[in-house]
């Protein structure tokens, strides 16, 4: 199917598996509980989208964490920037690469699972944005991220997760607040579904610890 994802003065239209109940593979469930929720474009990734359209990223290196079809990746490379999509799915890779292509847009895509990063992926690093949304979702999600994230972050990278206020992204926030990142939230609200707790998604950005004393720097 074909689905619209606005994106500050611009639309997105994008083409994705109609159902991602349809994609549940028992096999794959019965190894390591995954699921295929790339399939579907979420609020937080609309509002990740959203957000990005108003940035400036000329120049800049940007990589989504479990981006799925990788939209807020596509559109980060509208704005400028060299992006890559990452996700564990290859079939999210392929439709990422697809869409990426029929619209034009330059970017890489490449299969990453958080607990096992490739090696390029990691030598490219420090990126000066690694974004995603709605990650958070699982306990495990936010151990393999609070691990994965310091691997791809330099002095000055910014780091953007929105997310549609999940139980489990609060372990994630206050484990990184505590290992001294600098914090910031915004409280975006959205229409239609929402998923867990009203019609509010939060965008948490993060900086990375200082090392030299100086306050963490938060966009
Ligand atoms: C709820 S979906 C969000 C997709 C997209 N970011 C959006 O907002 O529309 C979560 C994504 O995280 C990916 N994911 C979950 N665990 C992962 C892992 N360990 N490594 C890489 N990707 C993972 C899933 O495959 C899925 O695409």
């Amino acid at each position: 199917m074909w689905e619209e994802i606005p994106a500050g003065t611009t639309t997105l239209r994008i083409r994705r598996p109609p159902s991602a109940e349809d994609l549940i593979d028992e096999a794959e469930f019965a190894d390591d509980e995954r699921l295929p929720y790339w399939a579907e474009i979420w609020p937080s990734g609309r509002v990740l989208c959203d957000l990005l359209a108003q940035m400036d990223l000329a120049g800049r290196s940007v990589i989504e964490l479990g981006g799925g079809i990788g939209t807020g990746a596509m559109v980060a490379a509208m704005r400028g920037a060299t992006a890559l999509a990452t996700d564990w799915y290859p079939a999210a890779i392929a439709f990422s690469r697809w869409n990426a292509a029929n619209l034009g847009i330059h970017m890489q895509a490449e299969v990453m699972d958080w607990g096992d990063p490739p090696a390029g992926v990691l030598a490219a690093a420090p990126y000066d944005f690694v974004i995603g949304a709605d990650i958070l979702y699982e306990e495990r999600n936010g151990v393999a991220l609070a691990a994965l994230i310091p691997r791809l972050c330099g002095p000055g990278t910014h780091v953007i997760i929105a997310d549609p206020r999940r139980p489990d992204a609060r372990p994630f926030v206050d484990g990184m607040k505590g290992a001294g990142w600098g914090y910031a939230r915004d409280d975006v609200p959205v229409p239609g579904r929402v998923d867990e707790a009203g019609p509010i998604v939060h965008v948490h950005r993060f900086g990375p610890p200082p090392t030299d004393h100086k306050a963490p720097v938060v966009l």
